[in-house]
């Protein structure tokens, strides 16, 4: 009986892009078959990319995440207080283990929302909504599974109620600033007067403290750096030789942000058949796989003004080692 009724606080839907997504060859051609040569990083994310994020949130070296965690458990009263939220909509919502800091907030003020996590990977996310619904008796859980780059113009939220939208773990920084703009222009249009935006993002520190937490010890990073190609040649039927590639993380700071790539330790030919074609890798040939770009308090508040948008609490870690800012349209 209890299963039932948790289960029916648990719906999802699949939302269409309102404006045109690129296919996984179509990136592929424009992004392998021309030199330096890159991959967006919306395919790290299959159920066992998804498994290997989380084991890195777990290492010793990567910080952004616990610190954000801890931001959230100080500050997450505060954040629910001065949002009053009737609907909490995360992007890139992942396991929403660091979202349940806001839930139990909610829970302690006695104030009841309902949580709206969009997601590509739809498996990670619906596991996630189960265990919420179990574990928050008042909580229901829309999971929208998606592409945030095809816009948020269809997400079917309800019309009326006060929103936060929530967006965690430095994952606006993986975008290009040009479309890490447009993206937060689109959120800001989502927002009415009394909404609210919580963002995540990590801040420019030393090159030491920034590479090790992209390039653990225990190699988990490279390994889901590596599992890109894994899904390359899983979808595509390319032949990557996966174990020959080796991660490489490195601070540019000229653009402040860590550049994550694959090097092919030997020359070689991978063919790509479903794309009818092949390309010829040189030994020391690198891919460009991400890019985590790195704010500034200055570099963070131009980007949100830009969008329309109005910083009202500013959370930092000590030393300013992460932020989260929760911003409002501008008045
Ligand atoms: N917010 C979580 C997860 C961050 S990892 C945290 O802070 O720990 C980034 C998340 O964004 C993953 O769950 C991934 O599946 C999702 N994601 C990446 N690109 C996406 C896209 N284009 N559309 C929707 N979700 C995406
Ligand atoms: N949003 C995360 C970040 O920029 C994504 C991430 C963490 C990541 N570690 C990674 C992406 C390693 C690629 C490779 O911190």
């Amino acid at each position: 009986m209890r299963n039932l009724e948790n289960a029916a606080r648990l719906t999802s839907a699949a939302v269409a892009p309102a404006t045109p997504v690129s296919t996984l060859a179509e990136d592929v051609h424009a992004g392998l078959l021309s030199r330096p040569r890159s991959l967006p990083p919306k395919y790290f994310y299959d159920d066992r990319g998804s498994e290997l994020f989380e084991a890195i949130c777990r290492t010793r070296e990567y910080y952004p995440s616990r610190t954000e965690a801890a931001l959230l458990a100080a500050h997450g009263r505060e954040i629910i207080e001065y949002a009053r939220c009737d609907h909490m909509l995360e992007l890139g919502s992942g396991s929403s283990r660091k979202t349940r800091h806001l839930l139990d907030a909610c829970d302690a003020l006695g104030h009841a929302c309902s949580y709206w996590p969009f997601d590509v990977s739809a498996q990670m996310m619906l596991d996630a909504g189960a265990a919420l619904v179990h574990d928050y008796e008042w909580l229901s859980v829309h999971a929208l599974i998606g592409d945030y780059t095809g816009g948020l113009d269809n997400l079917p939220l309800p019309s009326s109620g006060r929103r936060l939208i929530v967006f965690l773990g430095g994952t606006l920084g993986n975008f290009e600033p040009g479309p890490a703009q447009q993206m937060l222009e689109q959120i800001a249009s989502l927002m009415r007067d009394d909404d609210q935006l919580l963002l995540g993002v990590d801040r420019v520190k030393d090159s030491a403290t920034l590479e090790a937490a992209y390039d653990d010890a225990e190699g988990i990073t490279a390994e889901f750096n590596r599992n890109v190609l894994r899904v390359l040649n899983r979808e595509l039927g390319a032949d990557f030789p996966v174990d020959s590639y080796r991660h490489r993380a490195v601070f540019d700071r000229e653009h402040n942000r860590i550049e994550m790539r694959l090097g092919a330790q030997k020359a070689h030919r991978v063919t790509l058949p479903t794309l009818d074609t092949a390309i010829d890798m040189d030994a020391g040939e690198e891919i460009v796989t991400e890019f985590s770009h790195k704010f500034t308090p200055g570099s963070l508040a131009a980007m949100l003004q830009a969008a329309g948008l109005e910083v009202n609490r500013h959370f930092e870690a000590d030393g300013g080692a992460y932020s989260l800012v929760l911003a409002g349209r501008q008045s």
